[in-house]
């Protein structure tokens, strides 16, 4: 699809001078603008070094293979919190709130290990059937000949119901734990965000761990059970946890379960309109749903970017990285490399190998939670192709303003009676 160029007084991405491409910039997400900038720098300059941005000088490392190398370097390239943490805009230094994204090896490793029961294949496979009849649940209730909102209707709601599940938390209140998600990613500055400053944010996450802290300590008096709450409140590496880093842990197990899951929800719909003859085929073909779940995870890039800070001296893609240098990696453009995956730009539900793809990103950090994402974004298809073979996009989606989730807002839909 080409997309518009200019729309929001962008400068245009062939003409601008090379050092002056700031791919930072939010609102080349909310106006979906983004792809020409990152093809002229896999071609031009791969690994680009950006002097000046809102968020301070940055390499930008655009081409799968330089981000592989990157990922799987965690030796070089940090994530830890004190160094900057995992985003191209650093938390605050005295509201920052560590978690094991957050961290290096040793200690990310040990609280990673507390929490990955929950995404097991046998627990999984234990929660297909309830996943299925909620899922069926929401379907069974959605208007037909009449437009709704796609996003809170569908997306949303799956997505709360599957971190209420995994919380355990009470079923009533779950849209709290979206909101918290909301204010976990928001970008600051953007007039829809649910909050406009660092300390308000800060103070909306002390509300959440307030809340989901006094059914930590109930879970931490009694004998262990199969939710995050419980299995943080047993886990010898995260009991006692400071109350920044308590906070942390809560919104990236919040974060990681919604916002990229909801978007995928969303995109994959909005993919199979923009193609119609791609939709047509998963009509005539259930069993490619598999394959397409994947490409729908890959077409979609759920997370934009992530970043490292070097801990020393490197190479990279031929150019210089300095001990100190944040270095950013945009799955966004790895996963639209021609070098690395046929026909990138265009959405294939039959790809050979579909789960090549950088979304879930790679290495130690690679995300526990994927196999959960598959079977909710499986599950939806396979449940929504028999009952409704056409769903309607029938106006824009919004997107937000962010360079870090590439979410959609709202998304207007309509199935026919
Ligand atoms: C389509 C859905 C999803 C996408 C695209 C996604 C994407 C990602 C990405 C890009 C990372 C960082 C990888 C890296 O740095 O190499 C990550 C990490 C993580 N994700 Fe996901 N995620 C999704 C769903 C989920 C779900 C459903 C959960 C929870 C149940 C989850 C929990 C996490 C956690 C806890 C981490 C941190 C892992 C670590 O640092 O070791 N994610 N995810």
């Amino acid at each position: 699809m080409t997309a518009p160029l200019d729309t929001a007084g962008l400068s245009d991405a062939e003409s601008t001078p090379l050092d002056a491409i700031d791919v930072s910039d939010p609102r080349l997400y909310q106006d979906d603008v983004w792809q020409p900038y990152f093809a002229r720098l896999r071609r031009e300059d791969p690994v680009h070094y950006c002097p000046q941005s809102s968020y301070g000088p940055y390499w930008a490392v655009t081409k799968y293979k330089d981000i592989m190398q990157v990922e799987v370097n965690h030796q070089v390239y940090s994530s830890a919190s004190e160094l900057g943490g995992i985003q191209i805009e650093e938390q605050p230094k005295d509201m920052d709130r560590p978690s094991f994204i957050r961290m290096d090896p040793p200690k990310h490793d040990e609280q990673r290990k507390v929490v990955s029961p929950v995404v097991a294949p046998a627990n999984l496979a234990n929660m297909e059937g309830m996943i299925r009849e909620r899922t069926v649940h929401v379907l069974e209730g959605l208007p037909r000949n009449e437009t709704f909102d796609w996003v809170d209707r569908v997306s949303i709601e799956l997505t709360t119901m599957m971190l209420a599940t995994l919380f355990d938390y009470p079923w009533e209140d779950r849209r709290q734990l979206t909101y918290w998600s909301d204010v976990a990613i928001a970008n600051v500055n953007s007039p829809e965000a649910p909050v406009h400053s660092e300390e308000e944010r800060f103070a909306e996450l002390q509300k959440m761990a307030q809340r989901l802290g006094a059914l930590f300590s109930e879970r931490a008096q009694m004998p262990p059970r199969f939710d995050l709450l419980s299995m943080l409140a047993h886990g010898e590496a995260t009991r006692a946890m400071p109350i920044r880093e308590f906070m942390g842990t809560l919104a990236l197990l919040i974060v990681g379960g919604n916002d990229t899951t909801r978007n995928s929800m969303t995109g994959g719909l909005m993919a199979l309109n923009e193609y119609p003859e791609e939709y047509e085929k998963l009509r005539g073909n259930a069993g490619l749903i598999p394959g397409m779940v994947s490409e729908i995870v890959r077409y979609v890039t759920p997370v934009i970017h992530m970043r490292r800070t070097a801990k020393e001296d490197a190479e990279l893609g031929g150019k210089h990285i300095r001990k100190g240098d944040k270095v950013t990696i945009w799955y966004v453009s790895g996963n639209r490399d021609p070098d690395a995956i046929d026909d990138p730009d265009c959405f294939t539900i039959d790809r050979p190998r579909p789960r090549q793809h950088l979304s879930f990103g790679f290495g130690i950090h690679r995300c526990v939670g994927n196999r959960l994402a598959e079977l909710q974004l499986r599950i939806l298809w396979e449940e929504l192709l028999p009952r409704f073979p056409v769903i309607e996009v029938v106006g824009p989606a919004r997107r937000v303003y962010s360079n870090f989730i590439h979410g959609i807002r709202s998304l207007p839909v309509r199935i026919p009676a």
